[in-house]
């Protein structure tokens, strides 16, 4: 099975846009859940733009899937989580100026830092995951640093437009995917994914997680956000059963 992890931070944007106490992402989390979520991933930004520190605590004590925060390696954030101990924590970039997460961690630049902070998550239960771009050499460091896993960053295929641009972000995130199972790493996806794109990623064999938060938090506002999340899982769900069936097709053949 394929974890679906939804991304509530869109949902405190809104509040935060009027300083007003809704909407409320600890209720958006629950209904996530009730969906079928998997797990509830938000991001405790340094500038606290849109969850803050209520938030994080509310969404720790009321979330029962996996509760994973995404977060920079600031020593003020790391002091939180470890305080707050959800079930991942995933080290991502972080820059003042932008829109969302743009691109993956530079892991093998920061490979020491990083590899401390992971050692004092994992000394306090937390599993941890590294956000990066789809690429041997970002992979590697992340091993070294002895993260659990890699959340590979699905924004080249996502933003692609020609078709052979979009196959070859394909080809390259099936290629991360066997290359980190290779090293002992769990291969997740995330940024981007939509109800009209996910289908292609989801096909791909190896992947276990993914975290998607604009387009559920989108079809939200329209459908509820149950509803939103059960149509994400079912096609999640689709695109691993099918490539299922086509490996025992391909294992029937093979015995024919
Ligand atoms: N994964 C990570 C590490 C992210 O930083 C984000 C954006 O916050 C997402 C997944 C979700 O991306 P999107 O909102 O494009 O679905």
């Amino acid at each position: 099975m394929i974890r679906l992890g939804v991304n509530i931070d869109h949902v405190a944007t809104v509040r935060q846009a009027r300083r007003a106490d809704e909407p409320n992402p600890v209720w958006a989390a629950v209904e996530a859940e009730l969906g079928g979520a998997d797990g509830i991933t938000f991001h405790l930004r340094e500038d606290r733009r849109h969850v803050n520190d209520r938030d994080a605590e509310s969404l720790r004590r009321v979330v029962s899937a996996r509760l994973n925060m995404e977060m920079s390696i600031a020593p003020g954030i790391v002091r939180i989580a470890r305080r707050l101990r959800p079930t991942q924590c995933t080290l991502v970039p972080e820059r003042r100026a932008e829109l969302t997460t743009e691109g993956g961690l530079d892991v093998r630049r920061f490979q020491r830092r990083i590899a401390a902070v992971v050692r004092a998550l994992q000394r306090d239960g937390i599993e941890t995951s590294a956000f990066i771009e789809p690429r041997k050499d970002q992979i590697a460091a992340a091993a070294d640093c002895g993260f659990d896993a890699v959340e590979l960053w699905t924004g080249r295929y996502a933003h692609s437009r020609r078709p052979r641009q979009r196959e070859a972000a394909l080809t390259e995130l099936e290629i991360a995917v066997v290359e980190a199972g290779s090293l002992g790493l769990h291969a997740y996806g995330g940024h981007g994914l939509t109800y009209r794109n996910i289908t292609p990623v989801a096909s791909i064999v190896g992947f276990r997680e993914f975290n998607i938060g604009h387009s559920i938090v989108s079809r939200a506002m329209f459908v509820g956000m149950r509803e939103a999340v059960r149509e994400m899982k079912r096609l999640i769900e689709l695109a691993s059963r099918r490539h299922v069936a086509l490996i025992e097709n391909e294992q029937l053949s093979d015995a024919r």
